[in-house]
């Protein structure tokens, strides 16, 4: 009988091998190559399919030269809407709040550049790719709406994933009128595309009305009921296999249109088909961060707390569809105030549908939120960390409620130990470097929230000692396969070469959603759950079997650690899981379990993973080249599973911060509304030499009511606060505040 998991109190504890800093399990396979990423997969039989695009942003495609393009060695199929076979669903449907409108040829209008308008498919790639270039396309077009004052403003009814769009707390009127002084100041922030090192990638092959799909995906069982739904067939017959993804960061989570024809191309063919996109099809149909302007309006008393906080958020989208960065999210839950009002605007412009990335809403409104408090603590005379603690929020400003854990004082103090905090001077253009380069410190607060999912999972315990794990978990980079299964060990007090964990394919039980920095925590439950309940199987065995020295213990008298079970009352009395199942001739138990998180504390909790980062910046005085010299973050997220894998987790999260403030940018030329740097020469991201001093403290925090292990999350919450630091310390070292992103050279001139 499964059961959902209260507190790791029962047969089995959390501790033994979580917490531990193992290395990758799969570190091997991904250093030798002998991973296997959906791309890599090569059926015999395999066509392979390239889709044209459309190079205006909106209007209508009036002819393609379908003939030239079938007349090509090698093709084999052309599609377009004017042939496209039907689908079961609608790809304008909006099906669940995780299901976008998609572009899969179901008109020929055009609604962004970059947007499939016909796939070829072809014996190679080389022919699909010649294919599809012979197309040709003819656009009835109209002007592009790109830039926030071009494109067409109104008020969402949500943002995000299903957010409400506004929230106000107290009388901010009354808050302004009784303040001392008022900061007020807008920020912009650029489009960004996910770009993660492995392009989107599917490999489809059907048998009748079975499917099998290699695509990387951090959603799988969703995304399984999802494909499912376009070709009218049960989830059941989709296998959908995903053991490896090369970054995700949102973009993965979410259905697209490509991957959709892709396997109704290999239906009508009935031959397996493989489509990759090429880097420079990634800025278009898989999401993005939409642009955002942000007027903050932060007021004072006299000294220095908050009396008024408002965010207001412009958020670019599409034409067709509703995400909108939710950024002024970002100031509902950090800072004190009797008075808050976030609200945002939804801007629609000719691109496509932005979408979840790493750190949504978070990650711009931070940057906004947190070079405000700069400034406001510059006009009240303080110490930008002082300023901070002098509004330190008890609880939570949104919703009243006490967090569930909040060890961010800590974070602040050992952070601002760590990289020399005290002394700074308060002034900029302070401090210079022995090579004559103006120094500048800043700092923000870093902070996320802890959502869960659910999930299921199965541990199946062998009479040779060993056991199985498995659910459908996803490992993105982000070490899954290593920390999850360092609690399913826990879970089933055995050592961790002794539990083969099994993920990454849809024909596992549910791993939920690798998002929103949710998966260890959600994943991780469900795996302590079903390892426990296989061991409180095994205690009732061994208990009441006299031939066993735990016999009489009592269900709750015994403890399974180390593959043994053993009284808890006299550990010298134990027998080992083995030898308890072979004399009960039973050669394997199975324990289910799941994750989600318990109601109650999820509505009497507020729960976020909270950290300071600290930022040193040098500036050249005469060339005025920018580099970020130092980055010192501290951050407390509950109960660490493995700190080498948080660690690289948050330095990354970091360094994505790194790149928010001083490179990421996508340009969308706003006569054409076609992406202009739609590669990675000219989609700039940090490289080593960018980053040469980053470091991630882990901060003790216990945390009873996030879930029962007490973990919260560290996947996004990096990125956040260090944008902020990075500007601060730009303006500290040079005078010059800065508030479009990213911050380039002419910006500070
Ligand atoms: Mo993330 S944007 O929750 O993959």
């Amino acid at each position: 009988m499964a059961e959902t998991l209260e507190f790791p109190t029962g047969h089995v504890r959390l501790g033994s091998s979580a917490g531990q800093p193992i290395t990758r399990r799969d570190g091997h396979l991904k250093v030798t190559g002998a991973a296997p990423y959906a791309a890599d997969n090569r059926p015999d039989g395999l066509l392979h399919a390239v889709y044209a695009v459309s190079t205006v942003a909106r209007g209508r495609v009036t002819e393609l030269d379908v003939a030239a393009a079938e007349a090509h060695p090698g093709v084999v199929a052309v599609y377009t809407p004017a042939n496209r076979p039907a689908l079961m669903r609608d790809p304008d449907e909006k099906v669940h709040m995780f299901s976008w409108r998609m572009e899969a040829l179901q008109d020929d209008t055009v609604r962004y550049a970059g947007q499939p308008i016909a796939l070829v498919i072809a014996e190679t790639f080389e022919a699909a790719t010649e294919g599809a270039r012979l197309l040709a396309p003819s656009y009835a077009s109209e002007p592009a709406r790109i830039g926030f004052d071009r494109g067409v403003s109104y008020e969402p009814e949500a943002v995000g994933v299903g957010a409400p769009p506004r929230l106000e707390k107290g009388d901010v009127a009354a808050g302004r009128a009784a303040a001392a002084r008022t900061v007020e100041a807008t920020y912009v922030t650029p489009h960004q595309y996910h770009n993660a090192m492995e392009p989107h990638a599917i490999v489809a092959e059907w048998d009748g009305d079975h499917l099998t799909i290699d695509v990387p995906n951090q959603a799988i069982d969703i995304a399984r009921g999802d494909f499912a739904s376009f070709f009218g067939i049960p989830a059941e017959n989709v296998l959908l296999r995903s053991p490896f993804i090369g970054g995700g960061f949102g973009s993965k989570a979410i259905l697209n249109g490509p991957q959709v024809l892709c396997i109704l191309a290999a239906r009508e063919l009935q031959r397996p088909v493989k489509l990759v996109m090429r880097r420079d099809q990634m800025f278009g149909p898989v999401g993005h961060r939409g642009a955002t302007r942000q007027h903050l309006s932060l007021s004072m008393d006299a000294e220095g707390r908050l009396t008024a906080l408002e965010h207001h958020a412009e958020s670019t989208t599409s034409s067709f569809d509703d995400f909108l960065e939710p950024a002024a999210n970002a100031s509902q839950n950090l800072y004190a105030t009797p008075a808050l009002l976030t609200r945002h605007t939804g801007i629609r412009v000719d691109t496509g549908t932005p979408g979840p990335v790493r750190a949504p809403g978070e990650a711009s409104g931070s940057a906004a939120l947190e070079c405000a408090m700069d400034e406001a603590a510059e006009a009240c005379g303080l110490d930008p960390l002082e300023f901070r603690l002098r509004n330190y929020a008890e609880t939570d400003p949104a919703t009243g409620r006490p967090f569930s854990s909040k060890a961010l004082r800590q974070c602040y103090a050992e952070g601002a130990k760590r990289f020399g905090w005290a002394g700074r001077p308060l002034a900029p253009r302070q401090m210079r470097d022995d090579a004559g380069f103006l120094v500048g410190w800043g700092m923000g607060t870093a902070m996320f929230p802890c959502p869960m999912f659910q999930a299921d999972a199965r541990a199946v315990l062998r009479d040779d000692g060993t056991a199985v794990v498995s659910l459908s978990a996803v490992e993105m980079g982000q070490g899954a396969l290593t920390s999850i299964a360092q609690i399913a060990a826990d879970g089933l007090g055995l050592e961790a070469d002794k539990v083969e964990f099994r993920a990454g394919s849809s024909d596992l039980p549910s791993g939920g959603i690798a998002g929103g920095s949710g998966h260890t925590a959600t994943a991780g439950s469900a795996v302590f759950a079903a390892g426990s309940d296989a061991i409180r199987q095994l205690s009732e065995i061994a208990t009441q079997d006299p031939a066993s020295p735990l016999f009489g213990a009592g269900n709750a008298g015994v403890v399974g650690r180390g593959g043994r079970l053993h009284r808890a009352d006299d550990e010298s009395r134990s027998e080992s899981y083995a030898a308890i199942l072979s004399r009960a001739g039973r050669p394997h138990i199975e324990g289910n379990g799941t994750g989600a998180r318990n109601q109650t504390d999820a509505d009497e909790y507020a729960m976020f993973t909270h950290g300071a980062v600290f930022a040193e910046v040098k500036v050249d005085p005469d060339l005025y080249q920018i580099r970020v010299s130092r980055l010192v973050g501290a951050f407390a997220a509950g109960r660490i599973i493995n700190p080498r894998l948080a660690r690289s987790q948050l330095t990354g999260g970091m360094i994505w911060g790194l790149s928010f403030a001083l490179h990421e940018e996508a340009f969308h030329d706003p006569r054409t509304g076609r992406p202009m740097n739609g590669d990675l020469a000219g989609y700039h991201v940090p490289v080593n030499a960018d980053a040469p001093s980053v470091e991630a403290l882990l901060i003790d925090e216990e945390d009873r009511h996030v879930n029962a292990l007490g973990v919260k999350g560290v996947g996004e919450v990096g990125i956040t606060g260090s944008v902020g630091a990075i500007a601060n310390a730009i303006w500290h070292a040079t005078g010059v505040r800065v508030r479009r992103f990213p911050i380039h050279i002419a910006d500070i001139l």
